[in-house]
């Protein structure tokens, strides 16, 4: 919530949307094709009243209807074609709308997809979401039917002007004089309605944010008796946006009998100033009519020239927000060079080493202190440790998710700096323990690993770790529908399917990240027995909750404040009896007691 309150800005900022300008280039035609259609329009819009005033002053004035047909017919066929040019440019319109909003999502969307977990650290998903959605549509929306309303609406005002100046000066200008009150109204209570609908749905959104976790949260707020602190916030919410709503409500009901009203004032001094000069013969009776007519016409566009103006305002606040996400430079990029040296490159051996890192989160404490490992090529490597110790900082930093903020990290002796990014995470096989599927097939979300390898290959790599079983009892086997983010499975199978993946890209370093936690003993044991067939030979980093997973390992690293605290294999460890004993015995006694109480329920 605090991310949408930003405070609209008050002043046009040219710069900022000149900003913007990229991305109407693909669409210049179509906007000068608009201007061009709304400025006919709106011509055409004022020249109707004339036609009443011909109608009154050349066949009623002489009583005659000679060629009063061929007049109505030109009439109907002017009426047409600006039936014809609103359907184009509605149309136009809408296409120009349609293309901006996804012109706009599309860059902020590869923008995300460039930019680095450092950005996921300060930017709440929900500012992000808003960003591609409301605010990408708002601009979309503003910025084609905007420019539309804003020609349209000066083209029709510039026009009625000239025709009552035109026709009679002196009447005119006194008739105008109406304008600069009605647009000053117009323009206050166009602002004051957008501004109180605004903070009505702003309000809105966060008593149903506060409902949801009123909802939720209503059973520990009971425990904690908490229920009536609870209460007065929702209410005091409940009261805020009910008094916006009133707010808004009064605006809304004030602004059309005020702007009649004013209108009508027009048409009273047309008529007041007219009427005389038609009696005194120096003014025709059609010429008061469409000054009348004129008078009730001209209201229409400064209403919308207002609107526009008051909208493009608060665009403004949407289009930043959405720059500053299209704007935002990753954190981490590849240095000049890199691709050279990565293109060269190719065999991996496996060799990895932190030399003297220091690393913190943006601007937190330190997590990582002269930090120094050495992992020979091929060797499996468990890290463990409490929760908080430093080992999924650890992989991160290897998989230059984050950069150390001193000393350096390399793979087969070079700094992965040295490398692009590419280069390195396409030799990292990584499975999460919340793993991530797509839409789409069992059989694509394997082969998502490496997208050349063909039908076989994928089977074969669901074969090795273990996932083959499972995805043949599926309904439709390899080629099941896995649902949104996998979740027509289960974590266990997901694991199994990403697992799949992984080996599927063959690649020389591998890192599983507590990837067995969140599954079954069953799975587990699967998941392991696939595990140790993949890792065979590869540098591997794996993190665990249970140390029987790791006691094959070919190192264990004990980690406590993101230090090694004990380093060898279970052997070397178990007999020196020190942390790494005691918390294997500890779990160990733990699960017999587990499997003990099981067996007697
Ligand atoms: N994204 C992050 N931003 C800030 N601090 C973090 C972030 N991730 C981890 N930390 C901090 O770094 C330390 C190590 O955490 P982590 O590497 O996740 O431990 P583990 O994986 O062993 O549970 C902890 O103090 C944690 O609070
Ligand atoms: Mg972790």
């Amino acid at each position: 919530m605090r991310w949408e309150e930003e405070e609209f800005r008050k002043k046009f900022d040219v710069r900022l949307w000149g900003r913007l300008g990229r991305f109407a280039k693909p669409y210049t035609g179509s906007f000068a094709l608009l201007i061009l259609v709304m400025v006919v329009v709106g011509c055409v819009d004022a020249v109707f009243p004339l036609f009443t005033k011909t109608a009154v002053d050349q066949y009623m004035a002489h009583g005659t209807t000679d060629g009063l047909v061929g007049f109505a017919l030109v009439y109907l066929g002017l009426a047409a074609a600006q039936g014809a040019l609103v359907w184009f440019m509605i149309w136009l319109a809408g296409g120009v709308e349609q293309g901006l909003v996804h012109d706009l999502r599309r860059a902020g969307f590869d923008r995300l997809q460039k930019l680095s977990f450092s950005y996921y650290d300060k930017t709440p998903g929900g500012w992000i979401l808003t960003r591609l959605t409301s605010d990408a549509n708002r601009l979309g929306e503003t910025i084609s039917w905007g420019l539309v309303d804003l020609t349209w609406g000066a083209s029709l005002m510039v026009a009625i002007i000239t025709a009552m100046l035109v026709l009679d000066w002196r009447l005119g200008l006194i008739t105008l004089a109406v304008v600069p009150p009605l647009a000053w109204v117009s323009w206050y209570f166009q602002g004051q309605m957008l501004a109180w609908y605004r903070q009505v749905k702003k309000l809105g959104s966060e008593l149903s944010a506060a409902f949801s976790e009123g909802i939720q949260g209503a059973r520990s707020a009971k425990v904690l008796g908490r229920e009536d602190g609870n209460g007065l916030e929702f209410q005091e919410k409940a009261g805020r946006l009910r008094a916006a709503a009133v707010k808004s409500a009064w605006f809304s009901a004030l602004y059309l009998p005020v702007v009649l009203t004013l209108g009508s004032l027009g048409t009273v001094l047309a008529l007041g100033f007219g009427t005389p000069l038609v009696v005194a013969g120096t003014l025709t009776v059609g010429t008061l009519v469409a000054f009348a007519a004129y008078t009730v016409q001209f209201f229409e566009p400064v209403r919308e020239l207002a609107r526009v103006l008051g909208e493009l305002q608060q665009t403004q606040t949407s289009a930043e927000r959405l720059l500053r996400l299209v704007e935002t430079e990753p954190e981490i990029v590849d240095r000049e060079g890199a691709d050279l040296a990565s293109a060269a490159h190719t065999q991996v051996h496996g060799r990895v080493t932190f030399e003297n890192v220091g690393f913190r989160y943006g601007p937190g404490p330190w997590v990582l202190q002269n930090f120094d490992l050495d992992v020979a090529p091929g060797t499996s490597v468990a890290l463990v440790g409490e929760t908080g110790s430093g080992k999924s900082t650890l992989v991160n930093l290897l998989c230059r998710f984050y950069e150390p903020t001193t000393g350096r990290v390399l793979v087969d002796g070079v700094d992965t700096r040295d490398r692009t990014q590419h280069w390195l995470q396409s030799r990292l096989g990584y499975v999460l323990q919340a793993p991530q599927l797509f839409r789409g097939s069992v059989r694509d979300n394997i082969r998502y690993g490496r997208l050349e390898a063909n039908d076989a290959e994928v089977e074969a790599a669901a074969d090795l770790v273990s996932a083959s079983p499972f995805i043949r009892d599926l309904e439709h086997g390899f080629e099941t529908d896995v649902g949104e983010g996998g979740n027509r499975l289960s974590t266990g199978q997901k694991q199994l399917v990403s697992l799949a993946r992984a080996v599927l890209a063959n690649p020389a370093l591998f890192i599983l990240d507590e990837a067995t936690s969140s599954v079954d003993t069953e799975t587990e044991r699967l998941i392991q027995d696939a595990v140790e067939v993949v890792l065979r030979g590869r540098t591997s980093f794996l993190i665990a909750h249970r140390l029987s997973t790791v006691r094959r390992a070919d190192r264990i690293l004990l980690l406590e404040h993101c230090h090694v605290v004990e380093d060898g294999t279970h052997e070397q460890l178990m007999t020196r009896r020190g942390r790494y004993f005691a918390l294997y015995t500890e779990q160990f006694l733990a699960e017999g007691e587990k499997r003990v109480l099981e067996a007697e329920a």
